[in-house]
């Protein structure tokens, strides 16, 4: 069978839609292209209005396709199959199966069902009490080398009811994986050339809090993956600031291989919102904790998300927003506009910000973030990064070729390589020589390894 991912979302979505396609090539099916594809799968997502209408246009067009191939389906993972469940099998027939969130480590073995019986439709929405462990999904690829960058999923789920989130609905409650399941994936991602490893989690901070962790905490489960025998780079995402401990705050100056950067996100900068917002945290709590991280590792890069627009949010409150984001220094940040979710708190909320101005502080916000962006990258010109090189860079200038990486904070940088070697997967020593808009120029300055 020909089969096709399409992956909306975070990346939880994108190491689920990962491990499927392997577990599906394992089965002997093909990955081809969507519009060759027998069997389109669409790992979907609801944090927005934005990627929510995304998949019912991607449905459309898909559904296009199947036409005069009546042995074609659809099946519709992750988040939007956790809200909107059988009702996508009612309207859209050529979709066959839906799995939620906890769904996806039965869905190979639903889609080979589905493509030897015609007449079946699935549904796999259960949300469950314990973290579904998967497939080892490399058996038929025994010697196949695994990435270099890989995700680990160390926990499912969320307790904390945001009053603007859907993820505790579509997600259900947290659920951390056994410490043993994620040492073991770890090494075996090592055993296959990984050298940086993310943990992965909707809030990786109270990794441990319920029954799954059996009793480890984030803090030890890190210091034990940063460790492992040849693993070169750590990182860890997402963190609720409420949750951090000091240990692991800690962990940024003693980890060799934990890297200086930490997405924390702030979503407001005004003590009225974030108590709106249900975040537990006030303003001046976040700001001790990056003073904390910047006491343990003085070169941390901060990355953050925040919402403009939430219900009652004044230009008083937003210019606060605006106030952290300098104080801060966010090398990269990600902005939205609020938009209502179905069945979250702030649905009731009011007032509700206009369209306009939302739109309107959504791109001063913006703008002040390049700046800050631009002075950040203007600030590493003249060092000297080790950077993890990706694969070539998409765009070449010059006549060596441009490859790109990160360096150990997260920031894009390209080299050119004379020597006409495959720098992908090598770590190398380099100068930074120029700071582009969202990324970095930088030269050789040592071997690789
Ligand atoms: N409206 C706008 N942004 C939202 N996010 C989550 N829910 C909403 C919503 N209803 C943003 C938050 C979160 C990120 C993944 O998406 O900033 O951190
Ligand atoms: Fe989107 Fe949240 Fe679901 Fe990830 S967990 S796919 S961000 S709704």
């Amino acid at each position: 069978m020909k089969f096709s991912i399409v992956t909306f979302g975070c990346q939880m979505n994108a190491n689920d839609s990962d491990w499927l396609a392997r577990a599906m090539l394992a089965r002997g099916w093909r990955e081809v292209p969507e519009e060759q594809a027998d069997v389109v799968v669409l790992n979907t997502c609801s944090v927005r209005e934005k990627p929510e209408q995304k998949v019912h246009s991607a449905l459309g067009r898909v559904g296009m396709n199947f036409r005069g191939r009546p042995a074609a389906f659809a099946a519709v993972g992750g988040c939007v199959a956790q809200q909107l469940g059988q009702e996508l099998l009612h309207r859209y027939p050529f979709v066959r199966l839906v799995f939620g969130t906890d769904g996806v480590a039965q869905a190979p073995n639903a889609l080979e069902r589905l493509a030897v019986e015609p007449e079946l439709e699935l549904a796999l929405l259960d949300i469950l009490s314990e973290y579904p462990e998967r497939e080892d999904a490399w058996t038929e690829h025994e010697d196949a080398p695994g990435p270099r960058q890989c995700f680990v999923n160390i926990m499912q789920g969320c307790d904390n009811f945001c009053a603007y989130c859907i993820v505790p609905y579509t997600r259900g409650r947290q659920k951390s994986r056994h410490p043993e399941a994620v040492l073991r994936e770890c090494r075996e991602q090592i055993a296959r050339g990984a050298r940086e490893i993310t943990l992965l989690g909707q809030n990786v901070n109270s990794y441990g809090q319920d029954p799954g962790g059996a009793g480890m905490g984030f803090a030890e489960l890190l210091r034990n993956v940063a460790v492992l025998p040849g693993l070169d780079r750590l990182r860890f995402t997402t963190s609720h600031p409420k949750d951090i401990a000091p240990e692991v705050i800690r962990a940024f100056g003693e980890l060799k291989t934990l890297c200086p950067h930490l997405h924390l996100p702030l979503q407001s900068g005004s003590d009225r919102m974030l108590k709106r917002m249900g975040r537990k945290y006030d303003r001046t709590r976040y700001l001790d904790i990056v003073n904390e991280l910047r006491s343990a590792r003085p070169d941390i890069a901060l990355g953050t998300d925040l919402i403009v627009g939430f219900p009652g949010e004044t230009e008083q409150d937003f210019e606060e927003t605006l106030e952290v984001m300098r104080l801060v220094c966010y090398e990269a940040s990600f902005s939205f506009k609020y938009s209502d979710r179905p069945g979250v708190a702030a649905v009731n909320m009011r007032p509700k910000v206009e369209p306009d101005i939302a739109a309107e502080r959504l791109s001063r916000l913006q703008e002040l973030q390049n700046e800050i962006t631009s002075d950040a990258l203007q600030n590493r010109v003249g060092t000297v990064v080790e950077v993890l090189f990706e694969r070539l860079s998409k765009v070449q200038s010059g006549e060596a070729p441009y490859w790109r990486g990160r360096d150990s904070a997260g920031r894009i940088v390209n080299v050119p390589e004379h020597d006409g070697r495959n720098l992908a997967g090598m770590i190398m020593p380099v100068r930074i020589v120029e700071a582009k808009k969202h990324s970095l120029i930088g030269e050789k300055a040592g071997d690789a390894w």
